[in-house]
């Protein structure tokens, strides 16, 4: 594992696609302190204040373009083991990769994929903010009321620099898992499933539908039963469970 650690950047995951087009290879940590241009999933800004932990992770892993999706998938589960035990916090994952605690946001994945030379195999790029020290107040008045950390919810601090190697670790070990065996990796994520049995709204962005949420599918896909019983398999898109 190779760390690169910033007091502050753009966005770790925009640094990280230069760096695997300019050489970096599997393994390599782009960290900051704090993001001023954090992206999130559908063109987001993603709020990184002092306290969160924020990295990209640059991998190569051994899979068909078609499974490259599923990485993500794995990273989820990856932080969500690696929280459950370190921080002893318990953590599910709003499809595809939204780290919740309780109704709250804890977190976020966006995974990016670049081509890189010689022969053009995909290096993908997994970008992770958790909010591990922040305080309620560091956040933007908008999400403030919509977010949680670590902290929040279980007052303890923690070092940042011990979080990230070890998150890390357990999201490598997880896109190993993918790798030789899929079905144990989509298992461990359908334990962590925050909608299965929810009423829950998938906006396509040009169109919304209410059902219930049915888990993943064995392709990464999320199923949804909408109110008629017509099954959907989401494959992109947003999902927002309805109180
Ligand atoms: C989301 O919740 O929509 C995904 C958020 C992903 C945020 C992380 S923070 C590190 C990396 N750099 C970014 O610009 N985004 C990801």
């Amino acid at each position: 594992m190779k760390i690169f650690s910033l007091e502050q950047v753009d966005s770790t995951n925009t640094l990280a696609l230069e760096l695997a087009a300019n050489g970096s290879g599997h393994g390599t940590v782009i960290w900051a302190k704090n993001q001023t241009g954090g992206r999130g999933q559908q063109g987001r800004i993603f709020a990184s204040p002092l306290g969160g932990l924020y990295f990209s992770l640059l991998l190569q892993p051994d899979l068909a373009a078609t499974e490259l999706p599923l990485v993500t998938l794995a990273a989820g589960v990856g932080c969500c083991l690696f929280i459950e035990r370190y921080c002893d916090l318990e953590v599910n994952l709003k499809w595809p990769n939204d780290l919740y605690c309780r109704q709250y946001k804890l977190g976020g994945i966006l995974t990016e994929t670049t081509p890189v030379s010689p022969n053009r195999t995909v290096m993908a790029v997994v970008g992770v903010g958790v909010n591990i020290n922040t305080s309620p107040e560091d956040f933007p008045g908008e999400i403030r009321a919509l977010a949680t950390s670590v902290y929040a919810e279980t007052g303890k601090r923690h070092s940042l620099k011990n979080c990230l190697s070890s998150m890390v670790e357990e999201i490598m070990q997880q896109v190993r898992v993918l790798e030789q065996d899929r079905d144990k990796l989509l298992a461990r994520w359908n334990e962590h499933d925050y909608c299965k049995g929810k009423t829950i709204r998938w906006n396509t962005g040009r169109r919304c539908i209410t059902g219930i949420g049915r888990g993943l599918m064995d392709d990464g896909r999320y199923s949804l039963e909408d109110q008629s019983g017509k099954m959907h398999a989401i494959l992109a898109g947003h999902l927002q469970p309805v109180p």
